[in-house]
């Protein structure tokens, strides 16, 4: 690939860490607007997302803990998952991000040994299914995943190993709305695919190569705000109407031929995407071998895919989770009919099961540790890179820092306001990730150093290109 790309990201990665605030945007949503209430000049952090309350009708602790293979509507995904809380309260939590165009939730519920609290030092792992409404087994798988972790927990000790590690947070529908209006054993087509206004959600974020003049959508707005809040370290995006694990870049710099380009373009990370859409794959029980879904299309080789080769797109969530947040996202094809009906759900579960376990355990793969100061402290904000890897990614409140990498030796480069910037050679292996703590030494009065790249291309920084600052979230325990 062409070295332009990697410069250009060079760029983003580290003015994006300088902190502006998030211009306001028209229609600010309700999570926005309560993101601004401050008391004097301190923002108030932690109460943005609340547990959702407790259900009126407890289910009886007799009553048997199911998940049948059946479409849920949204009132039924809701009583599940409240279900679920309400038998599982120290493995589960749920929280709503916000809101769809029509008011319904968009419920994300957490699984893990550590609902409630961000555990120091361990990764927080996403799952985003049914943003497109009528690609409707990734809905149902992640109910049955839910379902699964919480019930194995303690008789799987991967499992529990994994709880114990991670926190697991879970968005069934992204698209709610457009699960509404989705017919089941429409396997094609368009119907349900859009939120309520008709916008495709996953067209609908700042895109890095190109102006994204798409009006700005609350289900969009509401996982712009999650992930701006939450330091996700690996995602993945569940789609239907294919079989494939695709991996970013979605969107590419050659923009002449974009809808017919199918020449791939690729990060500067591509040898770890290309291992996590394996993973995926060759876990599936016949995604990696590459059968098309269409006698008239051609299939995956190992049933993956760079995102530009298949078909470049502009305003995709998995580049906008990449390059704004360093969290390393893959859209998985888990279906090639999108809305099958529902006696195939067992045999849709049976298949992708292993994968998504699988797939979310690689979090705990590449570099971990903590960004100090010379007394200890925790560093926020500082920004991270690997070295010929531009794409930056930046310290937690409490210093945290996670990167998938690969085995093999990597220099990591660490470079926050005020200190003497760093580079550590770290050496990456296949058993267990790499923990490296890094102790920044305060620069001298009037020496200064300069962020490696200073000149932002000012129309590739869109102000929201500012990631505020990570948070977890408390939730109040009732
Ligand atoms: C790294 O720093 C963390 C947080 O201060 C601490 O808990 C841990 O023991 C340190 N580990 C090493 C190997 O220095
Ligand atoms: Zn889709």
């Amino acid at each position: 690939m062409n070295l332009i790309p990697w410069v250009l990201l060079g760029l983003i990665s580290w003015t994006s860490a300088q902190g502006e605030l998030p211009a306001s945007e028209d229609k600010p949503n309700e999570a926005k607007l309560m993101s601004k209430i401050t008391v004097g000049n301190a923002p108030i952090e932690q109460r943005n997302y609340q547990v959702a309350p407790s259900p009126y009708n407890l289910p009886e602790q007799s009553e048997p803990y199911n998940i049948a293979y059946e479409y849920h509507n949204y009132d039924q995904m809701t009583k599940f998952l409240r279900a679920t809380t309400s038998r599982y309260p120290s493995l589960t939590a749920l929280y709503s991000i916000g809101k769809s165009v029509q008011g319904r939730d968009l419920w994300v519920m957490v699984v893990s040994a550590s609902p409630y609290e961000h555990m120091i030092g361990k990764p927080d792992v996403k799952y985003v299914a049914n943003m497109h409404g009528n690609e409707a087994v990734s809905r149902e798988l992640m109910l049955h995943l839910i379902h699964h972790l919480v019930t194995n927990y303690h008789t799987d000790p991967y499992i529990r190993w994994l709880m114990d590690n991670t926190r697991i947070h879970i968005m069934p529908s992204m698209n709610p709305d457009g699960f509404e209006v989705a017919k089941e054993g429409a396997c094609d087509g368009g119907q349900g695919r859009y939120n309520a206004r008709g916008f495709d959600l996953n067209r609908n974020f700042p895109d890095y190569f190109k102006q994204n003049n798409k009006r700005t959508q609350p289900e969009t707005e509401a996982v712009k705000e999650w992930v701006s809040k939450i330091q996700f370290v690996l995602s993945g995006s569940l789609h239907g109407g294919a079989l494939v694990a695709s991996y970013p870049f979605d969107n590419t710099p050659n923009s002449l031929f974009q809808s017919y380009a199918s020449s791939p373009s690729l990060t500067p990370d591509d040898d770890v995407f290309k291992h996590l859409a394996l993973t995926y794959s060759t876990n599936h029980a016949k995604m990696s071998r590459g059968v098309a879904c269409r006698s008239s299309q051609q299939g995956f080789r190992r049933g993956i895919t760079n995102g530009a080769e298949w078909y470049p797109l502009t305003g995709g969530m998995q580049d906008f989770n990449y390059v704004w947040y360093g969290c390393m996202e893959v859209t998985l094809e888990v279906s090639c009919c999108k809305y099958p009906p529902a006696n195939e759900l067992p045999k849709y579960w049976e298949d992708n099961r292993m994968s998504l376990i699988k797939f979310l355990a690689e979090a705990h793969r590449g570099v971990h540790g903590f960004v100090m100061d010379e007394n200890g402290n925790p560093v926020e904000k500082a920004s991270l890179k690997i070295k010929t890897r531009d794409v930056g990614f930046q310290s937690t409140k409490y210093g945290e820092f996670w990167r998938i990498l690969m085995p093999g030796v990597y220099k990591l480069e660490v470079y926050a306001d005020g200190y003497v910037p760093r580079e550590v050679d770290v050496m990456v292996v296949e058993q267990h990730p790499t923990l490296v703590n890094v102790t920044l030494h305060a620069a001298k009065p009037g020496q200064s150093f300069k962020r490696p790249v200073t000149s932002p291309p000012i129309t590739m920084l869109s102000p929201e290109a500012a990631p505020s600052s990570n948070v977890d979230f408390s939730f109040p325990q009732d």
